[in-house]
């Protein structure tokens, strides 16, 4: 964790999952090396990227060509953002890979965010039962989180990724360098989920975060490390417990407080998904502080490291306001079941000690976010 960070070579994390194990390259101008490390796994086959219209822009040309020699079929671009996770567009989706004669054994290729990686991934999942897929995030929520471990999906009308797969990548290659053009409001709100994986686990790489957060921020040889970290958490998480049966819950740390501020928000520019899990997770360590699990010092240092870089840390602060603690609980009941009046959270020890207690009573819950919805900053 604390090794000496310098540039150069690239690192790689593999995802250990059997004969579905795979590479997860890392490193500033890796996408120049993706015809090469492609090649090596197989041979005379096409490409069919898929992408949305921003980063086709930015990255369009410098991924075919660093395809060299490999036969790409006619790119597929999306229009930005998350409709495109819909029916419609994972219809045009679909039909273009079909139309574009891309067999088995060729490869789709999922260039953007987690938006097009879902969709993407979900679309190889199910054309011709099944093609393989390479992931060229280039959001720092993708490159650490939503890239890698296999999980595809388009939304409902009923809720966010209710329609999907599990259907693993054969290679994610995460350029670091593409993240300079992102919007720094979405780099924040992917640092959330890097956060996490300290909160989670790893007390030292928290620690690390609060010294070296600006590194980051600046593109230096750190940003590298911390999704190496990153990706190196979840892939043993997800090569542990594939299917979340157990352990992988502990990636939602945050999610269950997040997700129903997402949606209270209408899933929408006034929230992005890693500024209400900066939210989610505070209140995460509010609560287990609260039931003295943790230390009230621990759930102070998230606030404060979240509020350093900027993300959202108080529920006045969401733009437009959240509805009252009713809708909050219908919302939080809808993401997760209530079982006869009983929540699953995941909660902490303190930094970097996450566990699941599947018992949380909801009228606990109920009167820990009316206390916070009344919280000024
Ligand atoms: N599969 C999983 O395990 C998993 C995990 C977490 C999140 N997700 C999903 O990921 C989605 C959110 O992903 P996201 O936050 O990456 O959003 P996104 O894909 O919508 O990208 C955010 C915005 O940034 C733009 N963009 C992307 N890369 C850029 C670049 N390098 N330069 C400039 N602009 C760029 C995109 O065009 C878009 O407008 C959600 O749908 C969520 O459900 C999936
Ligand atoms: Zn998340």
């Amino acid at each position: 964790m604390t090794a000496p960070l310098r540039a150069g070579d690239p690192i790689v994390v593999n995802v250990a999952l059997g004969a579905r194990s795979y590479d997860i390259v890392i490193g500033r101008g890796v996408l120049a090396s993706l015809g090469q490390r492609i090649a090596v796994l197989r041979t005379g086959i096409r490409v069919a990227i898929v992408s949305d219209e921003t980063v086709a822009r930015h990255y369009l040309p410098a991924t075919q060509a660093a395809l060299g020699g490999i036969g790409a079929a006619a790119p597929v671009i999306v229009p930005p953002g998350e409709s495109s996770k819909s029916f419609p567009v994972f219809e045009r989706v679909c039909e273009a890979l079909i139309e574009a004669r891309v067999e088995r054994g060729d490869l789709v290729l999922a260039l953007g965010g987690g938006v097009v990686g879902d969709l993407a991934g979900f679309a190889a999942a199910v054309v011709r039962r099944g093609l393989d897929y390479v992931q060229v995030p280039t959001t720092l929520l993708a490159q650490v989180d939503s890239s890698v471990g296999g999980k595809t999906a388009i939304d409902s009308h009923h809720g966010k990724n209710l329609l999907g797969a599990f259907h693993q990548p054969v290679l994610v290659v995460a350029d670091t360098a593409l993240l300079d053009t992102l919007p720094a409001r979405e780099f924040r709100a992917g640092y959330a989920e890097v956060a996490k994986y300290g909160l989670i686990s790893d007390a030292a790489f928290f620690a690390w975060l609060e010294t070296n957060w600006r590194e980051i921020f600046a593109g230096g040889p750190a940003r590298e490390h911390a999704v190496a970290v990153s990706c190196r958490a979840k892939a043993q998480t997800v090569a542990r417990d594939e299917r979340e049966t157990g352990e992988r819950a502990l990636l939602n740390l945050g999610h269950t407080f997040g997700h129903a501020f997402e949606a209270a928000a209408g899933f929408s520019d006034r929230l992005l998904h890693g500024e209400a899990i900066a939210l989610g997770m505070i209140c995460a360590f509010d609560f287990s502080a609260r039931r003295a699990l943790a230390p009230a010092a621990d759930a102070e240092r998230v606030r404060h490291h979240l509020a350093a870089v900027g993300l959202p840390t108080h529920l006045s602060q969401v733009a437009g306001g959240l509805p009252d603690v009713d809708r909050l609980m219908d919302l939080i009941g809808q993401d997760k079941k209530v079982k006869r009046g009983k929540l699953t959270f995941i909660l902490a020890r303190g930094i970097g000690g996450a566990f699941i207690v599947p018992d949380v009573e909801a009228a606990e819950v109920r009167s820990f976010l009316e206390e916070k919805l009344a919280e000024r900053c």
